[in-house]
């Protein structure tokens, strides 16, 4: 059986940091309240010049240092994000030429904040299945740039970031000890669009738009999905929270994080936790935190991740991985 083997990680974050007391000097709110409910203390913010193309391609490239691969091997992009560059084409086609690919295919994927873990679903079927055999799943975002700077309620939570991760398709014995993805699961449910959307797009105001959030309703949706989905994982692999090395959710907020970890019974050392330096980056936030954690040795080969992920549609999933 052909397992999708995760042989490198990267990431990148735009040089300008924005912390909470600037922001307090924008709108009516103050590091307190948001560390409080958030646990954010600080976000990056791109630069003018940065797109989030340009983020994906350093994280891309950082990846596939770390995995000693070169381009020209890769023939698979996929790029998840909500903030393209351009309406069309993908941003994946862009990253794609700008690391010299021609050969395979790119494209983007659209689940907002759980277009990580969609996307890493998506080329395990094409790694497994025989179709590619090198993929980069991106997850980047510029969500500075859809963000109402006068509504306090949403810009105090998101920041800009890339993470990518290089996978592999390798021959596996086809049981829980293998390395790579062993695990997917996505969902979506359209009937909550209204708790979290951008106002703008071709079909709507014609502009790019703005994020519109009722939080306490994401929230309350949050934890439930996301213990869901897990439970899932728990249930076909016959795995409980102790058997999880890491837990590297999206990082959205501190207390969603804790209340789904202490639900799936995860002690607080075995979790991953960025959003206080990242705040939310959408489909980045998840590789960006496997990025940190990777790097500073504490993710180690053979080890269990769980990744997990909400955001808008609703969407969400989670994905178990041997690294
Ligand atoms: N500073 C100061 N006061 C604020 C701010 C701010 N930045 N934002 C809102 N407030 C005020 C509100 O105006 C409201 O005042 P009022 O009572 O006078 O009307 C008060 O604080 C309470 O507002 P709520 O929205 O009810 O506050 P809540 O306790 O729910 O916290 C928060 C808001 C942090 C957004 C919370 O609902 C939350 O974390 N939701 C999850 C949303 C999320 O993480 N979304 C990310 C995308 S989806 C995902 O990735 C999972």
């Amino acid at each position: 059986r052909m397992r999708s083997v995760l042989r490198g990680c990267g990431s990148y974050l735009p040089a300008r940091i924005m912390t909470n007391a600037e922001l307090a000097q924008k709108v009516d709110t103050s590091d307190e309240w948001i560390v409080q409910r958030t646990g954010i203390h600080a976000r990056h913010i791109a630069a003018d010049d940065e797109t989030t193309g340009t983020l994906g391609l350093k994280a891309a490239e950082a990846a596939l240092a770390d995995a000693g691969i070169p381009a020209s091997e890769v023939d698979l992009i996929i790029v998840a994000t909500a903030t393209p560059d351009h309406t069309f084409p993908a941003t994946a086609t862009q990253i794609q030429a700008a690391l010299g690919v021609t050969q395979g295919a790119a494209f983007d994927l659209q689940a907002v904040c759980s277009g990580f873990v969609f996307a890493l679903a998506t080329a395990d079927k094409f790694l497994t299945s025989g179709a590619a055999k090198t993929a980069i799943v991106i997850g980047a975002e510029t969500f500075s740039r859809i963000l109402d700077w006068d509504d306090r309620a949403t810009c105090v939570l998101f920041g800009d970031g890339a993470g990518a991760v290089v996978l592999r398709a390798e021959e596996g014995a086809g049981t829980l000890a293998d390395r790579g993805v062993l695990t997917t699961h996505v969902r979506s449910d359209g009937r909550y669009m209204n708790k979290l959307y951008v106002d703008g797009g071709p079909g709507s105001t014609k502009t790019v738009g703005f994020l519109r959030m009722e939080g306490r309703e994401v929230f309350k949706h949050a934890v439930v999905n996301l213990a869901d989905t897990v439970r899932h994982t728990f249930e076909e692999t016959g795995l409980t929270g102790s058997d999880i090395d890491w837990f590297v959710p999206h990082q959205a907020n501190r207390r969603i994080i804790d209340a789904t970890a202490h639900k799936l019974g995860i002690s607080e050392d075995r979790v991953v936790v960025t959003v206080g330096e990242h705040g939310n980056t959408s489909a980045a936030s998840i590789p960006l935190a496997l990025a940190q954690a990777h790097m500073d040795g504490r993710i180690k080969p053979g080890q269990l991740v769980l990744i997990e992920a909400m955001g808008g549609g609703f969407t969400w999933g989670s994905a178990l991985i041997r690294w």
